[in-house]
């Protein structure tokens, strides 16, 4: 039999991946998955707490969605929206877009990643300002430790320093201001409240330091995932929208991991009180089971750029694959799955059991902080609870740790040392236990290894 681990050894550059901790591990290869489940090459099970990358809502195997596809393969596999073309299941899809939208939204610009679709974002700000006569207004402010994808712009917009070193990026129209996460950040004796405050006030000086005329947007995540599931603090969206109208600043909500019901509302954006320019699409949109991306945006943006595309003979700007009819079929019926299956309530139904044994793994002692909303979670590992002292990355206490749940067949992430569960919508109450146990076994593992190994301070 061929050996799949020694053929990826060889032959696959794993995106997002440590390629020299790879060279002495064997990948964990999957072969299959039904509900929340999925089974790896040797036929072990996991409870993918992960839903893939926050992005397998509906689970695995899903009838419907394989059936949609298959019909529209069938149908009419591939046809484009360049030049005048267009399709039922791309007009459709965008009708939905732009009705769902939580500001009063018009248009949709398709993609196939949440990467693609926010460097969309970057481009259509820039062309805008242009068409309304305000050249300068290009610079983007994001947020240390944001996560807006890879490409050479949104590698730039994101704020971990991975995604920059040896990549020669960010560009220099690209700004960050403070990582809103009050549990390391904030200072002794301050409220949230007053931490919003101060971080509105560091991002006015910067943008008065930029010069506001040359800044064009802010782009936000409403809770910053990768960064490590970093919820805003009370106060902070309603002090930072401030900033941005006052000085005429587009606010891009990238709402990749938020949207379609994740933090318990459809959007993100109602979560935290966000009043959004424009929103960024993906993941749940199709509940993973086939890349499609958006961009949904209101008409005073598109409209001004309907005049110099008419000068140039062409908006400049698309993929081949944008709105992709199975694609776009698959996201529509996903959308639609949402609101028959009612999967909004039962987030909201599930979440407070998931909250309840989240918050309780705070109670663990390798666990500083646990947070989270909706269905969707972490707990950030230190070497002093008190102290809030990390540990060492070099010992990889975050990575160790989601060994330790995979090996007792729970699927969580490692962000540095925060551990990130995130499971499909359509998880049951006694499936969260189930969650949360394994969780706990995992840190168990975790903090003996890590006493054994002298890393726990205070002992
Ligand atoms: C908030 C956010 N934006 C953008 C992206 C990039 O999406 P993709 O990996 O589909 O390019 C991600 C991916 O995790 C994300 O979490």
């Amino acid at each position: 039999m061929t050996n799949l681990a020694t053929l990826d050894r060889t032959h696959v550059f794993h995106p997002n991946t440590n390629l020299a901790a790879m060279q002495h591990a064997d990948p964990l290869v999957l072969s299959r998955g039904e509900g929340i489940h999925i089974w790896d090459n040797h036929g072990k099970r996991y409870i993918e707490g992960m839903g893939g990358l926050w992005c397998t809502t509906l689970g695995y195997g899903d009838e419907e969605l394989a059936q949609t596809a298959r019909e529209q393969t069938k149908k009419l596999s591939f046809t484009h929206l360049f030049a005048g073309k267009s399709h039922e299941p791309g007009i459709l899809l965008a009708e939905k877009l732009a009705a769902m939208a939580p500001f009063d939204a018009s248009r949709v610009f398709y993609g196939n990643s949440g990467s693609d679709a926010n460097d969309t974002q970057i481009k259509l700000v820039w062309y805008y300002h242009n068409a309304i006569g305000k050249p300068k207004k290009k610079k983007i402010i994001a947020r240390q430790k944001a996560y807006h994808g890879t490409t050479l712009a949104t590698a730039g917009l994101t704020g971990l320093p991975p995604f920059h070193k040896h990549f020669d990026v960010p560009f220099d129209f690209i700004r960050h201001t403070d990582c809103p996460h009050f549990y390391r950040f904030a200072e002794p004796g301050e409220t949230e409240e007053q931490y919003s405050t101060r971080l509105a006030g560091n991002l006015e000086k910067l943008i008065l330091d930029e010069d506001p005329e040359t800044v064009g947007a802010f782009i936000a995540e409403p809770l910053m995932g990768v960064g490590g599931v970093l919820l805003p603090p009370e106060g902070y969206f309603r002090k930072i929208q401030a900033v941005l109208e006052k000085y005429d600043i587009l606010l891009i909500d990238d709402e990749v991991i938020c949207g379609f019901g994740r933090t318990g509302n459809p959007w993100g954006a109602q979560t935290f009180n966000m009043r959004p320019t424009s929103i960024t699409v993906a993941k749940a949109l199709s509940s993973a089971y086939l890349p499609i991306s958006a961009v949904i945006l209101p008409e005073f943006l598109y409209e001004p750029m309907v005049a110099p595309s008419g000068e140039v003979g062409l908006f400049g700007h698309g993929f081949t694959y944008s709105g992709h009819p199975v694609s776009a079929a698959v996201a529509l019926r996903t959308l639609e799955i949402y609101e028959e299956r009612k999967l909004y309530d039962h987030v909201r139904a599930v979440t407070p059991r998931f909250q309840t044994r989240l918050a309780a793994l705070g109670e663990h002692p390798l666990v500083g902080e646990a947070r989270g909303i909706g269905l969707v979670g972490a707990v950030e590992l230190v070497a002093n609870k008190a102290s809030k002292t990390s540990f060492d990355p070099k010992h990889g206490v975050g990575a160790k740790c989601m060994g330790s749940c995979q090996d007792n067949g729970l699927i969580v992430r490692a962000i540095g040392d925060a551990v990130a569960v995130c499971p499909p919508y359509i998880v049951t109450e006694e499936q969260v236990d189930e969650i949360f146990d394994l969780f706990e076994r995992g840190l168990d593992e975790t903090l003996a290894w890590a006493g054994k190994e002298g890393l726990i301070q205070g002992q």
